[in-house]
């Protein structure tokens, strides 16, 4: 092989495993640093923090209404609350911010608005309080299991997050 030709593969090599990080960094790992609590810090600017912690109050009383609603057999209310919270709602994502969200975040996040859309399905076809809020209890695994490994911080605080 003629030197030229394999200085070109080498720099093939090296552009494809740079390319093969950027991708990695970008899609699986997000823009996280771990915390000493062992959960993962997600770091966002202030303003997307705020956001994203309004979204969460949003989903806590998106639970409440649809326990309460369930308990009273409206199933109408049940429809209308988990389909404000279901895939609709999150597509208007900022890619920015998209891009710091490590994938077993944007999994989970994805597949709890799923969730409330499948809620939202089942309550259509349901009478029984009971199926409902035996739903719900699935729904909130994906709460519980992404609060257990992650919080969220502010990028460029340069202290150790509280
Ligand atoms: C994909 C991950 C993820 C999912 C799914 C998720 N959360 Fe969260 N939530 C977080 C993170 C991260 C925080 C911030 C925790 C921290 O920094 O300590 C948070 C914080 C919250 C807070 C506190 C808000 C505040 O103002 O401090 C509430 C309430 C909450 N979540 C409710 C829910 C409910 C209810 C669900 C399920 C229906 C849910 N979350 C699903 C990641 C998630």
């Amino acid at each position: 092989m003629k030197l030229g030709c394999k200085l070109g593969w080498l720099l093939s090599a090296v552009l494809a495993i740079g390319l093969v990080a950027m991708a990695y960094t970008f899609l699986v790992v997000g823009t996280t640093e771990p915390h000493a609590d062992g959960r993962t810090v997600v770091l966002l600017s202030a303003d997307e923090r705020n956001k994203v912690l309004g979204a969460m109050r949003g989903l806590l009383e998106t639970v409440q209404g649809i326990t309460l609603a369930a308990i009273d057999g409206d199933m109408e209310e049940v429809q209308t609350l988990a389909t404000a919270v279901g895939m609709a709602a999150a597509s208007g994502e900022s890619p920015a911010l998209i891009r710091k969200l490590p994938l077993e975040f944007k999994t989970l996040g994805m597949g709890t608005h799923q969730a409330f859309d499948d809620l939202a399905t089942l309550a259509t076809v349901t009478e029984d309080p009971l199926e409902i809020l035996g739903e719900m209890g699935k729904v909130m695994g994906n709460c519980t299991s992404c609060h257990a490994g992650y919080r969220l911080g502010i990028e460029g605080a340069d202290k150790e997050q509280p």
